[in-house]
Parts: structure tokens; C-alpha cells; sequence
């Protein structure tokens, strides 16, 4: 029986890559996992998560939404209180990204990103937060990135969602410790998943990416969700308010003379 056995637990963009293996690795706990998924195109996807999360000795159940939609992210908090009666961990996972330069981003492509990164976030943790400083318990992982710290050209939107996640994870963290919740960042390197594939797709920048992380390769979705679940245990009960960077090195700067 590990601490995450019977958790309630719910994980936003969980029907692919980090969020995925998290919610598959919760399941693997013993822990009762909210697979949120964006679209009605992703809801096989969510629907196989639940399945691997209950072969796995879980529960789950998938609930659609947007993340950046606060009668969503209303609906999603209440579902999973309406079925597990709390909220015990909120993995604030979904991103997006997308490459384009500063001068020539558009006001909608600027929302966009910050809206499903930043403002998701932000609505998940409020509506997650009442729950659980009602149980005087809880965690909130929010999925930030190396970019919370490393500029990233062509990615003005998304390094400032994740930047702005950083001082969002500290200020609640502070405002939220007196009711017994933790509040911590995840930042992960270059890891293999679709949000990747323009990289993954192309040798050349697959190599030029690796040749900038000391470990030499990208990393896989379970080295984050072996993280997510220690910071999400009650081993990690004297973490909160901080970022655990999980990149092989990457943020050690290997080109840098
Ligand atoms: P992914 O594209 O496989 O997963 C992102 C998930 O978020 C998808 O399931 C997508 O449907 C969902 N999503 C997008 N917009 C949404 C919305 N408005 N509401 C609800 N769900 C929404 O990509 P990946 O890599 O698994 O990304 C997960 C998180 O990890 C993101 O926050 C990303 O920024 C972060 N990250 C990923 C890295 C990587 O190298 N893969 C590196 C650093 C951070």
C-alpha cells in the first residue's frame, strides 16, 4: 500500500504524453484519478487511460473540459467532489506551444497559450484550492518546464506562461501552507511526447536538442511521473514552493564556455 492509495486526484490533459503517464501511474498506486481531456477527439485516448489506470489497481474516470473555461474547470472540480467527495492532488498539466516569433504573434495566438497555461492553471488551483482548504489538506503540481527559467526565441507566449507559473506557484503556496496544502512546480526538459514532434520528426533537431542535455537523450514521460508521484506522496510533505527541475542537465548550460 503506497501513500497515494485511494487519493483523489485530478490530472488536466491526461489523455496524452506527461499527463498520461502520470494518470497512469497514479492508477498504479492504488489512487482514484480524474483523467481530464480537452476535446470530444480525445476522449477514446482518455477513455484507454481509465482503462490501463483500473488494470493497474485503480480507478479513474474521464471528464471532459477547458482547462481555460471557468464553467469547465467549475464542472471538472465538481464532478470528481460529486464523486470522491474531495479533491486530495490537482496536477495542473495541459500546455500547448507554438513556434512562432514575437513580431509576428498574433493577439490570438498569444491568448491561446496563456489562457491554457497560465489561466487554466490559475482556474484549476481556485477551484481545486476551496476544496481542498475545506479538508485542510491537499497538493497542487503545476507541469511548468525549463522555459519557466531558460528564454526560448520563437516562444515568447509560452515562456511567459511559464515563467508566470513560477511566481504563481510561490505566491499560493505561500497563501495556501496555513491550510495544510503544497503547492510545487514540476520542470521538465525535453521529454518524448506529441507536443514534440515537430523535433521528434526531424534527426537533425532531435540531435541538436540532445547534444544540449548532458544525459544525452530526451527523456521519457515516466521519469516525470516518477517525480509527480514522489512530490505528490507524503514523502515530499516538507516540499512546497519550489520547482524540481527534471531535464538530464539540460539547465547546466553543457554548450556554454
Ligand atoms: P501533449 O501535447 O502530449 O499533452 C498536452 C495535453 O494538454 C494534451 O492532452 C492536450 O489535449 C491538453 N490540452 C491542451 N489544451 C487544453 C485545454 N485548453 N484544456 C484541457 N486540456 C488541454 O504534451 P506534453 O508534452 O505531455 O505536455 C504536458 C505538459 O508538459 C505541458 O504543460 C507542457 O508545456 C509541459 N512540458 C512538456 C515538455 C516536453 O518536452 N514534452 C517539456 C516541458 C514542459
Amino acid at each position: 500500500m503506497t501513500s497515494l492509495s485511494g487519493k483523489r486526484i485530478i490530472v488536466t490533459g491526461g489523455s496524452s504524453g506527461i499527463g498520461r503517464a502520470c494518470a497512469e501511474r497514479f492508477g498504479s498506486e492504488g489512487a482514484r484519478v480524474a483523467v481530464n481531456y480537452y476535446s470530444p477527439g480525445e476522449a477514446g485516448d482518455a477513455a484507454a487511460v481509465v482503462e490501463a489506470i483500473t488494470k493497474a489497481g485503480g480507478s479513474g474516470m474521464a471528464v471532459q473540459g477547458d482547462v481555460s473555461s471557468e464553467s469547465d474547470v467549475i464542472a471538472l472540480v465538481g464532478s470528481v467532489v460529486k464523486a470522491w467527495g474531495g479533491v486530495d492532488v490537482l496536477l495542473n498539466n495541459a500546455g500547448i506551444e507554438k513556434q512562432i516569433p514575437t513580431l509576428e504573434m498574433s493577439l490570438e495566438d498569444w491568448h491561446r497559450v496563456i489562457e491554457t497555461n497560465l489561466t487554466g492553471t490559475f482556474l484549476c488551483t481556485r477551484e481545486a484550492g476551496k476544496v481542498m482548504q475545506e479538508q485542510k489538506a491537499g497538493v497542487i503540481i503545476n507541469m511548468s518546464s525549463v522555459h519557466e527559467f531558460i528564454p526560448w526565441p520563437g516562444f515568447a507566449h509560452y515562456t511567459s506562461s511559464k515563467g508566470g507559473m513560477k511566481l504563481f506557484m510561490g505566491t499560493v503556496a505561500r497563501e495556501l501552507a496555513p491550510s495544510g496544502i503544497r503547492v510545487v512546480n514540476v520542470a521538465p526538459g525535453a521529454i518524448v511526447t506529441p507536443i514534440n514532434t515537430f523535433v521528434l520528426d526531424d534527426p537533425e533537431a532531435k540531435h541538436a536538442v540532445e547534444s544540449e542535455i548532458p544525459l544525452g537523450r530526451m527523456g521519457r514521460p515516466e521519469e516525470i511521473a516518477a517525480t509527480v508521484a514522489f512530490l505528490a506522496s507524503d514523502e515530499a510533505s516538507y516540499i512546497t514552493g519550489t520547482t524540481v527541475v527534471v531535464d538530464g542537465g539540460m539547465s547546466l548550460y553543457p554548450k556554454f564556455v
